[in-house]
């Protein structure tokens, strides 16, 4: 790397989504051990901005903002479980990594991601700030990689990393990364509500296992009713096509989320379901006054850290470009 782009002062900011599954169908484990899924992804307000300058060697720092603005998220006194990795280990950085090899350059860069998304929440904030470090470096370095090469570097970094390019709401097969956008002409109100410890997914999985009869389990299939009522934007039927086959076994390991169900359905939502893996819990209302009363009710029943978010929004964007003095 030359001298001048270590000090190349330009800076790009890639705002990403987290992401909610109205449908997460899950198959018995494949050979490589991941699972066959047909989901329903959803795009919703709640963002991760990822800032990347180029630099002598990769860095990550994080910054955490909104829900996780609070000494206990961040602090030293922090539960290890929801606080990002600031080695190699963090997959902004091995996003970084992945576009540099594919392209042959040698080149890093510092990264700075502004938290907001949930740590080990189920909403895909990790595969998020891979999503948005991607489009950032891409765009930073002027790379002009294709949308085919972005998703295929992004499936190679996590099963949710190619929805988060997308957005809005599409299908997810495969292990959740072969995604398809799905019409959706709702405009929809989800309250978010976080939890204050995270969940590991691959422990969730594993005790999804541990609970079925992995032999009865049906290949995973999207299901015609939900896509009819998304893209008619019909609030009607909705309720009762929401499905995560993994929320049986996020509950068996945190049985204090029943109480947040219970508290939700006290709050007024239309529908109470986990968010992914889990531990966030999603509370579907009927329109934006809707969320803020039962936002305001869950916060009144002890949950601060609940949030009202519109869906479905777009993936992953370029927010600022500062081309330096
Ligand atoms: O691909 P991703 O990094 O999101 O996966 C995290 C973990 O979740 C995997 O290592 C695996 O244990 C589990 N997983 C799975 N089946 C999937 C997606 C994830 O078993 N379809």
């Amino acid at each position: 790397m030359s001298q001048a782009m270590t000090h190349d002062p330009r800076r790009v900011t890639v705002r990403a989504p987290a992401k909610i599954n109205l449908h997460l169908e899950v198959g018995a484990p494949r050979e490589d051990g991941f699972h066959p899924l047909a989901t329903v992804y959803q795009a919703v307000g709640l963002y991760d901005d990822v800032t990347v300058s180029t630099w002598h060697e990769w860095s990550v720092q994080v910054r955490y903002e909104g829900l996780l603005a609070d000494p206990d998220v961040s602090g030293a006194s922090a539960d290890p479980g929801r606080v990002v990795p600031l080695d190699a280990e963090n997959v902004a950085v091995r996003a970084g990594r992945a576009l540099v090899d594919h392209h042959g350059v040698d080149l890093a860069a510092a990264i700075t991601i502004h938290k907001s998304i949930p740590v080990a929440g189920g909403m895909a904030g990790g595969s998020a700030d891979a999503a948005a470090t991607l489009v950032a470096l891409d765009r930073l370095w002027e790379l002009e990689t294709s949308d085919e090469d972005l998703l295929a570097i992004a499936a190679t970094l996590g099963s949710d990393v190619p929805f988060a390019l997308l957005g809005g709401t599409a299908g997810g097969t495969g292990r959740g990364e072969v995604v398809e956008p799905l019409p959706d002409t709702g405009s929809w109100w989800w309250v978010v509500v976080g939890s204050d410890t995270g969940l590991s997914t691959p422990l969730v999985y594993r005790t999804f296992d541990e609970l079925n009869d992995l032999a009865d389990l049906d290949e995973p299939s999207l299901p015609p009713d939900l896509l009819m009522s998304l893209a008619e934007g019909s609030l009607i039927a909705l309720p009762a096509q929401l499905q995560n086959d993994l929320q049986e076994a996020a509950l068996s390991l945190r049985p204090d989320l029943v109480e947040t169900f219970d508290d939700g359905y006290e709050a007024g939502a239309l529908e109470c379901l986990l968010s992914g893996s889990g531990p966030t819990v999603l509370l579907l209302c009927s329109d934006a006054d809707h969320a803020r009363e039962v936002t305001a009710a869950m916060h009144a029943a002890g949950h601060p850290r609940t949030v009202a978010v519109p869906a479905p929004v777009s993936g992953v964007h370029v927010v600022s470009y500062d081309g330096g003095p």
